[in-house]
């Protein structure tokens, strides 16, 4: 754990240079993930824990925090954010967060994570933020089974979520996390709802968040699973999809064969690792900079910016902190014990 102490951060932290952030394993760091709250209107079953505590209000990072960190990150070459949750949507004038982010110079593309509920009425003012894409968690498209893994959701008016988010052009895919619930019917009707409307769904490998507690027990399937079932149910060989340097991510891609607009993706840290390529950093709602999901240490920005430290300062934390990313995750003998409320995936 890196603290916020001045004195030990200005003692030993590295001198500013215009470097890019380089890992130990020469990964190049462009992406941040920023979580603006760790609350959420809905409860997923592997999300959040039933004894979690959310921040309070002053633990957050303020707009004009994030801002501060996000110029100095864009220094150092971030170039793509997320803003993620908990449900970002919830963070009263989300919009007017984005539309300042997206007029820092460097950032080229600002995204979103969020569970699609607040959707219907955010859908016009995210646009009009310059926000270019949506990834929308979406489980399955049963009703009951919806409202059951949400804790209370409501599937009909996510989906008018993102159709009000397609209408108005942003750019949608779909997230869903494999859990033993998850069959061959559920992904052939995940891929058919997405396809339908022009959308890429991704199958998510779970990852054992929260000490593993919220992992539930049973068969689960793997990405090789996943890649035969929709073999079998579209009946079409599977080919794989060639992503562009632009949307490099954890996610690989496959269309079936002869058919551009049937592609799918799938994430899949438990059985195909992809950390040799990672290429981002998380920083919590309250302002702590995580270089791993995986593993809990953190740098605390926040308390080094109210403690008055400068920008050449919190740029030595961030590129010390960097050099305790990890090479790989070792979720099968070591979890983390935060939550995926409080990272944001
Ligand atoms: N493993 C993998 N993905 C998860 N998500 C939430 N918890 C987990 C987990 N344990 C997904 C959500 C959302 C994104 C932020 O991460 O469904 O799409
Ligand atoms: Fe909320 Fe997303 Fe977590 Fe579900 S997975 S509880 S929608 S933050």
């Amino acid at each position: 754990m890196i603290t916020s102490d001045l004195m030990d951060v200005n003692e030993s932290l590295p001198t500013p240079t215009t470097d890019p952030l380089i890992d130990r394993f020469n990964r190049r760091i462009t992406y941040l993930r920023i979580s603006v709250i760790d609350r959420c209107n809905y409860r997923c079953l592997y999300c959040m824990p039933d004894d979690v505590e959310f921040s309070k209000q002053q633990e957050l990072l303020t707009f004009d925090e994030i801002y501060r960190l996000i110029v100095l990150f864009a220094k150092l070459g971030i170039k793509r954010l997320r803003i993620t949750g908990g449900e970002p949507t919830v963070r009263p004038q989300i919009s007017e967060l984005i539309a300042r982010l997206s007029q820092i110079e460097t950032i080229e593309a600002i995204v979103m994570t969020s569970n699609g509920h607040r959707l219907v009425t955010l859908a016009e003012s995210l646009k009009n933020s310059n926000l270019c894409e949506i990834n929308v968690s979406l489980d399955t498209v049963d009703e009951a089974d919806f409202s059951k893994i949400t804790n209370g959701g409501n599937l009909r008016q996510v989906i008018e979520g993102i159709d009000a988010a397609l209408a108005q052009g942003i750019k949608i895919k779909l997230n869903t996390v494999v859990m033993p619930s998850t069959d061959a019917k559920v992904i052939g009707s995940i891929c058919s709802f997405a396809w339908e409307r022009g959308i890429v769904p991704r199958f998510i490998e779970q990852m054992p968040m929260s000490s593993g507690s919220l992992v539930s027990v049973g068969h689960r399937l793997m990405a090789v699973d996943i890649r035969k079932i929709i073999e079998e149910t579209f009946d079409s060989q599977l080919v794989p999809v060639l992503m562009d340097q632009s949307n490099i991510g954890p996610a690989r891609y496959w269309n079936l064969s002869g058919d551009a607009h049937s592609c799918f993706g799938i994430i899949s840290a438990m059985s195909e690792n992809f950390c040799d390529s990672c290429n981002r950093m998380r920083l919590t709602a309250t302002g702590k900079l995580h270089t791993c999901l995986a593993f809990d240490d953190d740098a605390d920005l926040r308390g080094a910016m109210r403690c008055g430290a400068s920008d050449a300062m919190i740029e030595g934390m961030i590129r010390k902190n960097l050099d305790y990313k990890r090479q790989g995750h070792e979720f099968h003998s070591k979890q983390p014990q935060k939550h995926m409320i409080s990272i944001g995936g």
